[in-house]
């Protein structure tokens, strides 16, 4: 059972990212066989800045390692280190129908939004589904955001299939309904575009201010509020807390009597707690780069000893060989 994800370097890693897609991802390791990418390509479309690509893609290196990915468990790799990703995309992009990928939400959330299209990020899900298909991937564990780049891959898998015989692996996604969408700071889907994120690693003044500033409403401490369970702090601290310590503030937010001020520093408290290891060893990482360095090239050749397989496997199908 091959488990495989990618995070496309083009910010700074947040909590979403790490409930949604990190944990279980180095969850998954205790069962061995998993491969983990940063997806360099896909930040093509977004990031254009070389200097801000290079130290984007090392950042996230360094924030999976100090999250728990262990590479003696995982091929972890850079994207781009693998380049036969860009031939597969050619080879099932060609068999992809354009009225598939213009129904795709990213697409036309990012049209919606003023972006500009171009051909990279209208051909963003046939590269991801060549990332997923390169590896014989068979669980990919995302958040919700994800799953319709999913049905794609399987749908592109499908159809490669039939057209040249059995190639690919179609795979699955994992998604976990309890962090499928970790909410942002201001209620919304916790996401980089829109702002509203808690970082997972960063400075301890900047982010008590972030969480101190969460906007609540207007009824006193001593009123009870009937719909606790909606409060964004408690939805984080489910996240973030031990359940019965989340249970309990959540009852005497119930109960009437807690104010938001305590809530939000009890939220801070907790979250700043639960990242202590991992900010730890972040700290002894940025100060070995060629550790990091050695990981990633490694890590490359692993994952491209498995690409050239499938990809030799695709081509002769095709009839390239
Ligand atoms: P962003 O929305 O901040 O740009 P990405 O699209 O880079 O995040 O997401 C990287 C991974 O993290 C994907 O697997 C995505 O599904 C997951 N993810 C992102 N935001 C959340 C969230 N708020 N809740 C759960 N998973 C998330
Ligand atoms: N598109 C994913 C995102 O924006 C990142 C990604 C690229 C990915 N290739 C992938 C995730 C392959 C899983 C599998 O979050």
């Amino acid at each position: 059972m091959r488990t495989l994800t990618g995070i496309t370097p083009s910010g700074t890693l947040h909590i979403g990212n790490y409930f949604g897609a990190m944990r279980p991802a180095i969850e998954a390791q205790a069962g061995g066989d998993c491969y983990y990418f940063i997806a360099d390509y896909h930040s093509m479309t977004s990031v254009t800045d070389p200097a801000e690509r290079r130290s984007h893609t090392r950042g996230i290196a360094i924030d999976w390692l100090a999250a728990g990915l262990d590479p003696k468990k995982s091929v972890f790799w850079r994207q781009s280190d693998v380049p036969e990703v860009c031939e597969l995309t050619w080879l099932i992009g060609s068999l992809t129908p354009m009225g598939l990928l213009e129904r795709a939400h990213s697409y036309k959330d990012k049209t919606s939004k003023g972006i500009s299209p171009n051909f990279g990020l209208f051909a963003y899900p046939v590269l991801m589904a060549a990332d997923i298909l390169l590896f014989d991937t068979n669980a990919v564990p995302v958040g919700q955001d994800q799953r319709q780049h999913l049905e794609m891959t399987r749908d592109i898998a499908i159809k490669y299939n039939q057209t040249y015989g059995e190639t690919f692996v179609v795979p699955e996604a994992v998604i976990r309904a309890d962090v499928a969408v970790v909410p942002g700071l201001d209620g919304q889907k916790m996401s980089k575009s829109y702002g509203n994120t808690l970082e997972i690693f960063g400075d301890e003044k900047v982010l008590r201010k972030k969480v101190m500033s969460i906007v609540m409403d207007s009824r006193t401490p001593a009123e009870p509020k009937p719909d606790a369970e909606k409060n964004i702090c408690i939805q984080l601290l489910k996240h973030l807390a031990p359940a019965e310590v989340a249970a309990d503030f959540e009852a005497r937010l119930r109960a009437g009597g807690l104010g938001y001020g305590d809530l939000k520093k009890a939220l801070f408290e907790h979250y700043w707690s639960f990242f202590a290891e991992a900010r730890r060893r972040r700290a002894e990482l940025v100060a070995n780069p060629d550790y990091v360095d050695q990981v990633l090239l490694e890590g490359a050749e692993r994952a491209r000893s498995v690409a050239r397989v499938v990809i030799k496997r695709a081509r002769k199908a095709a009839g390239l060989e």
